[in-house]
């Protein structure tokens, strides 16, 4: 067995395996760096970390298209089922669930979770991140996290295969607590995300890579519409 793994640009990824696809953080309608349009995305799985825009984006949207399930943590799920997604399937850290597409485990992710609007701000719960395996495959995608301990135990815990995290500074890990928590993971790929989408997380992905593979582990910048084997 084998998966895939492909970037769509900022925090968006999404990963395949026996002809399934579980697709995470699709935030492509208004995000400078994707090369697709929510309308092409085919998929079987919505996994969303949490509420934010540049998260949450064109997921109801691509759940609908596709009566694609959408996984998130409680509140989160329910607001998008009340947004008209059908199949929702509402989890919380630490829990785990097999579906026909592959497994999921919800990770503590060190942020919030909300939809700031001009009226209103609400609070959805809490953020997390995944632990998701596909084809004999394990990814963790961190979401946006705050560097923590956590990630050391996630590492101790899990044989990855591929570890993709946030390097951009200001809202979530920068680039020197992003290489701490790739030594934390071992991954046999570390990946970095969530940078120079905007003016206010500006990092350079190359340094990143060359200052993880200089602690032994393979690293690489996935191009937005690239799609690797893992
Ligand atoms: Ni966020
Ligand atoms: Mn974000």
């Amino acid at each position: 067995m084998s998966a895939t793994l492909k970037y769509h640009g900022h925090a968006c990824f999404s990963m395949a395996a026996g002809g399934k696809r579980a697709i995470m953080d699709p935030f492509l309608t208004d995000n400078p760096m994707a090369v697709e349009s929510a309308e092409d995305i085919v998929c079987d799985a919505v996994l969303v970390s949490h509420a934010h825009s540049d998260h949450l984006g064109d997921a109801i949207e691509i759940a609908k298209n596709n009566d694609a399930v959408l996984v998130a943590t409680y509140e989160l799920a329910v607001y998008c089922q009340r947004q008209g997604v059908e199949d929702v399937y509402p989890m919380h850290i630490g829990g785990g669930h097999e579906f026909d597409w592959g497994h999921v485990k919800l990770t503590v992710a060190h942020h919030s979770s909300s939809i700031v609007t001009d009226e209103s701000i609400v609070a959805l719960g809490a953020s997390s991140g995944f632990l998701v395996t596909m084809g004999e495959r394990l990814l963790y995608y961190a979401g946006d996290t705050a560097l923590c301990a956590d990630i050391e135990f996630i590492g101790r815990m899990n044989d990855l295969d591929a570890a993709v995290l946030p390097i951009g500074d200001t809202f979530t890990m920068g680039l020197d607590d992003a290489v701490i928590a790739a030594k934390m993971l071992g991954a046999g790929l570390t990946v970095p995300m969530h940078y120079n989408t905007f003016e206010v997380i500006q990092a350079d992905p190359h340094e990143f890579v060359r200052r993880v593979q200089a602690e032994g582990l393979h690293a690489r910048v996935m191009e937005p519409g690239e799609e690797i084997g893992l």
